[in-house]
């Protein structure tokens, strides 16, 4: 059933070599909406080839930066050239942490060229036994909540967040934030080392407005193929 909410392909570009990011992203281009880097490529390869892979493709720059919110601000600042439209930070650094990552989003881009400022919650690589190790008492989704209201009421746009986490983060929190949302499988496709995913319309039907799909797509043997037929699926959710 559609909500109505359009949601939109990022493909993840997960490599240490900038010559196949340039071919991944050449071969997406069309149905991905935005490429989306992160550590693995970005410490392999440095910025300037995070620039270079992205190619003018609107660039998802996940970094999840998470330190004393000066030194948060100034890191913005840094990754200010490469003009992304999505930065992500961790919730947990806090209140302080996630308003002054808002401020130096405000403060060093134009207005109609400011990234999306996403908040991670709880990995999804932790279970409750492992939050609990770290002090948090309680439940995962109970955190993932606490965390994405914290996030938003802080200055965040939005959340990077599991399939299974978009409806409680949609009763809790409503429309407002836009939510990302990696861990996505088209039917049939291997898990990897995934465990808890959706296929793209079963996550488009419960809210996400952007999904994050790799491997599905850069190991395929025709990644443009794949891409295509994930957007299409996406197209083919929303009438
Ligand atoms: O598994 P796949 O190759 O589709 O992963 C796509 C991207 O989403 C990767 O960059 C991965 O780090 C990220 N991610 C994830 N699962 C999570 C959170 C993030 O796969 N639960």
């Amino acid at each position: 059933m559609s909500h109505g909410r359009s949601t939109r392909l990022i493909v993840a570009l997960d490599t240490k070599d900038t010559a196949q990011a340039v071919s991944w992203r050449e071969q997406v281009a069309g149905p991905a909406c935005m490429v989306k880097l992160g550590l693995e490529f970005t410490y392999a390869c440095g910025l300037d080839a995070v620039r270079e892979a992205a190619g003018g493709s609107p660039l998802f720059l996940d970094l999840k930066l998470h330190d004393i919110p000066n030194t948060v601000a100034s890191a913005i600042g840094s990754l200010a050239a490469l003009r992304p439209a999505m930065l992500t930070i961790h919730a947990s650094g806090g209140r302080a942490m996630i308003a002054a990552a808002r401020k130096a989003i405000d403060e060093t881009f134009p207005a109609d060229a400011r990234p999306l400022l996403l908040a991670v919650t709880v990995l999804t690589s932790m279970d409750e036994a492992a939050l609990h190790e770290t002090g948090v008492e309680g439940s995962v989704v109970a955190q993932v909540l606490r965390l994405g209201a914290l996030a938003m009421d802080s200055g965040a746009d939005g959340l990077v967040c599991s399939s299974h986490e978009i409806a409680p983060l949609r009763a809790a929190l409503g429309d407002a934030p836009v939510l990302v949302v990696p861990g996505i499988r088209p039917a049939g496709s291997a898990l990897g080392d995934q465990k808890r995913v959706m296929t793209p319309a079963q996550a488009s039907a419960a809210g996400a407005d952007w999904i994050v799909v790799g491997r599905p797509i850069t190991r395929a043997a025709d990644p443009a193929a794949a891409a295509a037929a994930i957007a299409a699926e996406l197209e083919t959710a929303l009438s």
